[in-house]
């Protein structure tokens, strides 16, 4: 809960000065101070700054953290994952090293589909106890924020079971857990010759049930042709609005459909994917607001085109990069992978990536009031890395150079 940190060559503060979020020219402000000390206070930022400028030694009675001259950092914030799931997909995997798509995959039955029928087969107990073992890897490469999207159930029942799971681990778990429902994310294979009456299972039962129990934060829905198409998906959130969930979507990932849009004209607190946004898009983002989720590890590991990264920061949308964790189309919760592909593939600046992973990653999610940078009132989630230049977190890509994952002012111990 209390702990002072000493001897940090740079510290990365990300710091917003009362911003929700950072754009253009922005993105690229780390805040960086040199020879720095951080104070956590019940479980809070109380002070940062240059280590001269503190009058004293260690506070009495607080714990004193030797960054051994390393990089402290805000704790990552990955927005988006559909981390929560059962089985694994690594045949698809082969078969797409072979050539196949991942359209034609989902087509002929697999994708999306052979997950569901994994987790159908699950128990709740199964589900959560492999999603904990993943977030422990995830929060040891400094992710101390995620999302967990539900959308492999597909079946009143077995939705409700990820629902509950996903909000018995945010109780039980140290790191901060945000659930968002897509029930939305796949037609399931018992209305293949009635999507509507899937739309009609979503809106009258499913969203219902989630919002009067409060089980999500979040309404996302897969706009895409062949999933949910624009007035499907437009009246779906709307359906999730009224319950009380904020919208998000997975907006132009196959095809220019339109899903930057329509984020746009239901007030979406991020549209995500965006590998075929359009102009019309990119203006459309950035008029209303809406965070443009970026998802590297997906265009990487399906061998597809990138998101225009460029185009949306040059045009001032607010980025946030996310790893989108799941077992088809992005088999990584890895989010300084995420920053490298950004950076190699996308042309975003190692700055832009790092912003784009914390304080946009908070925004993304609504929380960048508490989250997402080191300012004094924030919440203590630090990460102390292993690295002589926040550069390297890009840069010396493969590798965990994270030493220390702090969460609430605590030192985790795994
Ligand atoms: O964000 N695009 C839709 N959903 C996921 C993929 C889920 C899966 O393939 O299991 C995504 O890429
Ligand atoms: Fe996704």
């Amino acid at each position: 809960m209390n702990l002072f940190i000493t001897n940090i060559s740079q510290l990365v503060t990300v710091a917003a000065h009362g911003k929700p979020v950072k754009t253009g020219r922005d993105m690229r402000d780390l805040g960086i101070q040199r020879d720095a000390a951080v104070l956590c206070r019940d479980g809070k930022i109380a002070w940062a700054g240059p280590r001269t400028a503190w009058i004293g030694g260690t506070p009495k009675g607080v714990p004193e953290l030797d960054a051994q001259g390393g990089v402290v950092l805000p704790g990552f914030v990955d927005s988006h994952t559909h981390m929560m799931f059962a089985g694994s997909r690594e045949s698809e995997f082969a078969l797409r090293s072979e050539g196949a798509t991942y359209r034609q995959i989902a087509e002929q039955g697999g994708g999306i589909l052979s997950t569901i029928r994994d987790v159908r087969a699950a128990s709740k107990k199964g589900l959560k106890r492999s999603t904990a073992a993943f977030m422990t890897g995830m929060m040891k490469h400094g992710t101390t924020t995620v999302e967990i999207k539900t959308g492999y159930g597909l079946e009143m029942d077995s939705e409700v079971k990820m629902l509950e799971a996903i909000n018995e681990l945010r109780t039980e778990e140290i790191m901060t857990v945000i659930p968002t429902f897509i029930g939305a994310h796949a037609i399931p294979p018992e209305f293949r010759n009635n999507p509507g009456g899937y739309v009609s299972l979503v809106c009258d039962k499913m969203i219902p049930y989630a919002g009067r129990k409060k089980l999500a934060t979040f309404c996302d829905v897969f706009c895409e042709q062949g999933f949910f198409g624009l007035a499907e998906s437009e009246h779906i959130l709307a359906e999730g609005k009224r319950w009380g969930m904020v919208p998000k979507v997975h907006a132009d990932e196959l095809s220019p459909l339109g899903g930057a849009e329509l984020a746009a004209k239901v007030g979406a607190v991020s549209a995500d994917h965006l590998e075929h946004v359009t102009e019309r898009g990119v203006a459309a983002l950035r008029d209303a607001g809406v965070v443009a989720g970026l998802l590297p590890g997906v265009s990487f590991f399906l061998n597809h085109g990138y998101a225009p990264a460029r185009a949306l920061i040059d045009a001032g949308v607010s980025v946030a990069i996310a790893s989108d964790f799941n077992p088809g189309s992005c088999m990584s919760f890895s989010m300084p992978l995420m920053m490298t592909i950004a950076c190699t593939q996308m042309h975003m600046s190692p700055e832009e990536a790092l912003t784009a992973s914390t304080l946009n990653g908070a925004a993304a999610l609504g929380l960048s009031s508490s989250l997402g940078s080191i300012e004094v009132g924030k919440q203590a989630d630090l990460l102390v890395a292993e690295i002589p230049d926040y550069r390297f977190l890009a840069y010396h890509f493969g590798t965990n150079q994270i030493r220390t994952t702090i969460k609430n002012g605590t030192i985790l111990e795994f």
